[in-house]
């Protein structure tokens, strides 16, 4: 059974839709640790109720990203992680992470990269007018939404009228494609 990190700041949409998938393909792996930046986040919650563990951190508590990410690195050989999955996670991950976990680092993002990289894709997305976006999730490097690209999932939003829609139907895109990789990848 492998074992997998998630790392999320926000809402834990995400996290739940991988924890409830690989419960059902409960023999091939299991969310062992949720890492987050917000203490206080939705997802903490969702991984409190199902008895997961917990590592949170305040990054302002530290000077040097160094400092935090070798906390981090502790937790993750602690619990034998054998892929870290960024899911809504909204920092970048520094070389001392990197380094240890080489092409062990996956994200998923919310458009087709290369385009719309970094922060608010959807809403760069609707400002642009374009009639298709997608989901991404690509190998972690050093840049900022950068890495291989793994697997990838369009969508026409050319007959979708609100943000919220768009954000509701790449949810849904989301919660499919990415525990469908991760169990892709953990069975090579
Ligand atoms: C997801 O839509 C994910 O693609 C995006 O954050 C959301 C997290 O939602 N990630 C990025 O924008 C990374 N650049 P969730 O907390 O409900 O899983």
């Amino acid at each position: 059974m492998k074992k997998i990190a998630i790392f999320a700041s926000g809402t834990g949409s995400n996290f739940l839709a991988i924890n409830d998938a690989l419960n059902v393909n409960s023999n091939i792996a299991e969310v062992e640790l949720l890492v987050s930046d917000k203490p206080n986040s939705l997802v903490v919650k969702h991984a409190q109720k199902l008895n997961k563990n917990v590592f949170t951190f305040t990054p302002k508590d530290f000077s040097r990203k160094i400092e935090y990410e070798n906390i981090i690195l502790s937790k993750l050989e602690e619990h034998e992680i054998d892929l870290i999955v960024l899911a809504g996670y909204m920092r970048i991950i520094g070389k001392t992470i990197l380094s240890k976990y080489n092409k062990k680092i996956i994200n998923i993002h919310p458009s087709l990269l290369p385009s719309f990289k970094g922060i608010d894709a959807i809403g760069q997305a609707i400002e642009h007018k374009v009639k298709v976006t997608g989901v991404t999730v690509h190998y972690v490097d050093e840049g900022v939404d950068t890495g291989e690209i793994i697997a990838q999932k369009s969508l026409d939003i050319s007959s979708l009228n609100s943000r919220e829609e768009i954000e509701k139907e790449i949810h849904k895109i989301e919660h499919l494609l990415y525990p469908n990789t991760i169990i892709k990848l953990l069975e090579e």
